[in-house]
């Protein structure tokens, strides 16, 4: 399958933030089949490079940039880039985010590790959309997608910094999609359950056991796929979608019904 020269978001730009695996790479090639110009955005410079090497595989178009969302030169200095590279940012994706290393109870939760979750997962998030919004605003419109969780829907014991955080990038999504409802930007989140990634695979150890254990969470019976959450950024950033507003919309095989 190659790139589609007519797709969906030909002549747009798409900038997604921990593109270097799992869920990001996966949207960073859709938006790419679609025709879009991907600007790929993480900290592994390796793995940028991956992802770009596949989008060019498909003979679409892409830059690898390394940025650290937590860090404010790095968000202003990979947006500077995409102007630079591609003259407009249509979309953004603001997905990049870390799994907690050290689960404990809220009264045992190491400041430390609450600061480096809120940080990456939330403050990472803000800093993106304060910064890619005036960018969008100057074309027209356009639509930003965040990636919250099933633990920004639920509460996840022994996990107080991931699930605040998560809670968290759904109210910042909701309030900023009202304050730029009436200049065409639309802002939603996605929710995603168990999805098989390389975050995914630290979680469950890898092992056949790991897996079961998280499968037997899922109603549908078995994880869903990295594709699963691109499809839902791509129709989300779609005219389809132009009349949905604040919302976070939950793809997790039943996992939280
Ligand atoms: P992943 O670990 O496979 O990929 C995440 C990417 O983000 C990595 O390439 C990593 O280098 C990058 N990253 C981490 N910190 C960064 C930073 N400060 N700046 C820029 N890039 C950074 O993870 P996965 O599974 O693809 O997760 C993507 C998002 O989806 C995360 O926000 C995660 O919390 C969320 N999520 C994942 C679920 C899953 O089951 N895999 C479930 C629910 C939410």
């Amino acid at each position: 399958m190659t790139t589609n020269e007519n797709g969906k978001y030909t002549g747009k730009v798409a900038f997604v933030t921990g593109a270097a695996n799992g869920i990001g790479r996966a949207t960073a090639i859709a938006f790419a089949r679609e025709g879009a110009h991907v600007v790929v955005a993480d900290i592994s410079e390796q793995g940028n490079q991956e992802t770009v090497r596949t989008i060019e595989e498909l003979g679409g178009q892409a830059i690898a940039v390394r940025c650290d969302v937590t860090r404010t030169e790095d968000v202003k200095a990979a947006l500077d880039k995409t102007i630079e590279a591609f003259g407009r940012l249509d979309y953004a994706f603001n997905n990049a985010g870390i799994e907690p290393r050290k689960p404990a109870p809220t009264a045992e939760y190491e400041e430390e590790e609450w600061n480096r979750i809120v940080d990456t997962n939330l403050r990472g998030v803000f800093l993106c959309m304060k910064y890619e919004i005036p960018l969008i605003l100057k074309q027209g419109g356009g639509a930003i997608v965040n990636t919250s969780s099933g633990a920004g829907i639920i509460g996840i014991k022994n996990s107080p910094a991931y699930t605040a955080a998560k809670h968290g990038v759904i109210g910042l999504t909701k309030s900023a999609a009202l304050d730029y409802a009436a200049q065409n930007i639309s802002i939603n989140a996605v929710c995603p359950g168990y999805i098989d990634t390389p975050m995914m695979d630290r979680f469950t150890g890898g092992t056949d056991e790991g897996r079961a254990k998280v499968i037997a969470e899922e109603p549908i019976g078995r994880m869903g796929k990295p594709e699963e959450i691109a499809s839902a950024v791509l129709w989300l950033c779609s005219d389809a979608a132009a009349f949905v507003v604040g919302h976070a919309l939950v793809i997790d095989g039943g996992q939280t019904v």
